[in-house]
């Protein structure tokens, strides 16, 4: 789970790490009162959505008095930042900003490790700072066990071309900001920018943090942070069925029972639309033991998402019967009526997979093809969804 600004500002506050204070407003009234409540100008009004670079899409302004910040709000509530509507603002004190310095903590997957990166280039896109000028961006590997204790925080900000001086002012902070990132089991927590101000004092003056979903059982407080209106609201309903959804950006439905043949059906249909740049919408894994209310649901999902044009099930029966995920589809098609109207092409094989292939036979819906291998039923369906 993705946080907002103002969530990870909290959560960094409880963990020692310097913050400013900031006020969270849905209209800008309050706005206006948040403003005035931190009482010194100027402050910052800030769009709070899940997603980067808020400030070049204007979604962050200085603020001289409270009518400002009113003013303000009520042009950045609403707004569209690639993607996101915002639906709150944070006021939050300004800072006077000496230096903008980048810190992150994430989880490197392909390295197993948990890895830091840190510059004394911040404010600016990481991403593009990484690519051009690779060398500004120190990237260190950290010991689990350990994590950040001032020596490790030392040796990152040797890296990243800090001077000892400094070193003593920042590591405090990236010791803090690993406790964050371990107290609350998240995979990455990022700062930026870290600033130091005009006084010397190191500030996070940004924060992105992302929650580890898989360690939720060890937090029961961090249900409360979970906010729907930001999801995609077809992965929040077909989660509210227990699907195990994830929405993509292609054209080709895709269902499957178990994790590993929908990952694989991702790739094969990824390959198979390649020459008619058609890709998979979706993971969908309807799990072992899926039974036709199962298949239902998913169909739902899948046929009700507007940038599906096709849907290929991909089912190898083991403790799930064929016979079942055949009715199952055949039992959706009928609730879901004339909603449903997109080819659907079913990749059956497996336990009772006679029945399951007479049963779709029998029942001859016009939507419905039967193909016999994963291949093939690839092919047929990327070709389906260009057309
Ligand atoms: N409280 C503040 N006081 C003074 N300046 C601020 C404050 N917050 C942000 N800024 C300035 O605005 C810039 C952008 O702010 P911030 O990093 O929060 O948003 P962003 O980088 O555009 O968003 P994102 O990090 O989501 O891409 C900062 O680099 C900083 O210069
Ligand atoms: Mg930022």
């Amino acid at each position: 789970m993705d946080l907002y600004e103002y969530q990870a500002r909290d959560l960094f506050e409880a963990h020692g790490v310097p913050v400013l204070r900031g006020i969270v407003a849905t209209d800008p009234e309050q706005a206006r009162l948040a403003a005035e409540d931190l009482g010194a100008f100027p402050v910052v009004v800030k769009a709070q959505v899940k997603i980067g670079g808020r400030g070049k899409a204007g979604g962050v302004k200085l603020a001289h008095s409270a009518a400002d910040a009113e003013a303000w709000a009520s042009q950045i509530l609403g707004m569209d930042i690639r993607g996101h509507t915002v639906h709150s603002v944070m006021i939050a004190e300004g800072a006077d900003i000496a230096a903008e310095y980048y810190f992150s903590i994430l989880l490197d997957r392909a390295n197993r490790c948990h890895i830091a990166l840190c510059s004394r280039e911040g404010g600016m896109d990481i991403e593009t700072l990484a690519v051009e000028r690779p060398d500004a961006l120190a990237r260190v590997a950290l010991d689990p066990a350990t994590g950040i204790d001032l020596e490790v925080a030392c040796k990152i900000l040797t890296e990243a071309g800090f001077a000892p001086d400094e070193q003593e002012r920042i590591a405090p902070v990236l010791v803090t900001l690993w406790d964050t990132y371990r107290g609350e089991d998240a995979t990455l927590v990022e700062v930026n920018p870290l600033v130091q101000t005009g006084s010397g004092q190191i500030i996070a003056l940004d924060g992105k943090i992302t929650l580890d979903d898989n360690a939720a059982f060890r937090h029961p407080e961090h249900a409360g942070l979970a906010d729907n209106r930001s999801e995609d609201q077809r992965e929040v309903a077909a989660q509210a069925a227990g699907l195990n959804y994830v929405r993509l950006d292609g054209q080709v439905g895709i269902i499957g029972n178990g994790a590993g043949l929908v990952m694989s059906t991702l790739d094969v249909v990824a390959l198979a639309g390649e020459p008619y740049g058609v890709k998979p919408a979706n993971f969908l894994d309807i799990g072992g033991g899926a039974s036709a209310e199962v298949m239902a649901k998913g169909l739902d999902v899948i046929l009700g998402d507007p940038q599906v044009r096709s849907v290929f099930v991909n089912v190898f029966g083991g403790i799930t019967a064929c016979d079942e995920v055949a009715r199952g589809i055949i039992g959706a098609l009928e609730l879901l009526g004339d909603s449903a109207s997109k080819p659907i092409v079913v990749r059956l094989d497996g336990n009772r997979v006679e029945e399951g292939r007479d049963i779709l036979q029998e029942a001859n819906h016009p939507l419905v093809t039967m193909v016999p291998t994963m291949d093939q039923a690839a092919a047929r369906a990327a070709e389906l969804a260009a057309n």
